[in-house]
């Protein structure tokens, strides 16, 4: 079957990975990748699928709703997914408003042009709306689970939230063809080194000291974005109208114990003495209202999809290591300008 798929934040660390995997893997979907490119979106990272016949990049910001409307209109847009946000839980403590706006208004501005162009007929559509885990607030003990009551906790998964609520409120009042997924802690090639593990790996390319906030007790499950993408090509395909799928890797870390394991692989990978690394390991002002744990039950998915993780940790781990060290210059181009100015306020105060 044709489809015609409004992709947005295709520009972004997971986007970027999902549009690679539809763009290839189904050759007769239309693609259209809409992004704004913030800070965190770069087109150098889709640069194997940019010629492919099957995609069109368009430059736009998910708040436009007539540029929307035209998409819709011009593409024959029969499907969505999700993506563009703002991602940073820290930023999202200095600078709620946008989070509010692009996260919570931006994916209602989504709703109605989808809305708009669908609601005579929607038969054969589907909006897909991609959330986080975070939404369920921390969990000391147990799981989420698809019916764990939404607790967010942070300005960021407090607009998480928010949106998912939009979400549920079109399925539910107009009708709407909806789907959300709710995934942990990703990693993997072409995240923005603002995040736990490309920061740790730039900076310990650089010498820099590694910022552990708080003890580094947190524990987050991590999962390897490209099984991430897989999961939402199982649940596109075959997910049911009106669910939430949880997606997770079962690969519970404490931030310590997976910052010292990124040092003992970067001291093999460059030739130091072992335990070099470790010495740049500092401990520094915990993140305000740091939830302590995140761990995801991913039976639903599992069962009703057949999707599982297929990259272990210490694989992803190496595949992510090799990736940044050989794309370094990808590396210099986003930590330049004004993430540099960003990264020394930020950490100034830690
Ligand atoms: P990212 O920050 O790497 O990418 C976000 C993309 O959205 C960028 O390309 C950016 O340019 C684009 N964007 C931002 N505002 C926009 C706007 N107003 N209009 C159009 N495009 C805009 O984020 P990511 O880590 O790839 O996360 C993608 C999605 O997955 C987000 O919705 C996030 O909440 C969710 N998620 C992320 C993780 C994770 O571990 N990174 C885990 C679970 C869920
Ligand atoms: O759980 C899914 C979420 O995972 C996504 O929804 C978010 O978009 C994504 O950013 C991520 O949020 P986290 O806050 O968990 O990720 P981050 O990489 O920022 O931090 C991971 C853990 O490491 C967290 O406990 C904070 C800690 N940390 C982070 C940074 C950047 C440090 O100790 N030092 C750091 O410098």
């Amino acid at each position: 079957m044709k489809r015609n798929i409004l992709i947005t934040g295709g520009a972004g660390f997971i986007g970027s990975s999902v549009v690679r995997l539809f763009v290839k893997k189904y050759p007769a979907y239309r693609i259209v990748n809409l992004d704004k490119l913030t800070y965190a979106g770069n087109l150098e990272n889709l640069r194997d699928v940019e010629r492919a016949e099957n995609y069109t990049f368009l430059r736009g910001d998910i708040l436009d709703i007539e540029l929307l409307a035209t998409i819709f209109q011009e593409y024959t847009i029969d499907s969505v997914i999700h993506l563009a946000a703002e991602s940073h839980v820290d930023r999202s403590i200095h600078n709620p408003d946008e989070f509010a706006l692009t996260n919570i208004i931006g994916t209602i501005r989504l709703l109605r042009a989808a809305q708009a162009a669908w609601h005579t007929n929607f038969q054969g559509k589907l909006f897909y709306h991609i959330s986080t885990d975070e939404v369920y607030g921390s969990v000391t003990s147990g799981y989420f689970t698809e019916t764990t009551a939404l607790d967010p906790r942070s300005p960021y998964s407090a607009s998480k939230a928010g949106s998912d609520h939009f979400v549920v409120a079109f399925n539910n009042s107009y009708g709407m063809p909806a789907v959300i997924s709710r995934c942990s802690n990703n990693y993997g090639p072409y995240q923005f080194p603002e995040k736990l593990i490309p920061l740790m790996i730039n900076n310990i390319m650089h010498n820099k000291p590694l910022p552990v906030y708080g003890k580094g007790e947190n524990i987050r499950d991590w999962l390897y974005v490209e099984d991430h993408a897989r999961a939402i090509d199982a649940i596109f395909h075959s997910g049911r109208s009106g669910e939430v799928y949880n997606i997770g890797g079962n690969n519970e870390w404490r931030n310590i114990d997976l910052v010292k394991l990124l040092c003992q692989i970067m001291d093999k990978k460059l030739n130091r003495p072992e335990g070099t690394s470790g010495r740049l390991i500092t401990f520094v002002k915990d993140r305000p209202g740091h939830d302590l744990r995140y761990a995801i039950d991913p039976a639903k998915v599992i069962s009703e999809t057949g999707w599982r993780p297929e990259t272990d940790f210490a694989t992803g781990l190496e595949l992510t290591v090799d990736w940044y060290l050989s794309n370094t210059e990808w590396l210099a181009h986003v930590t330049s300008g004004e993430y540099l100015k960003y990264y020394d306020k930020m950490y100034a105060n830690r």
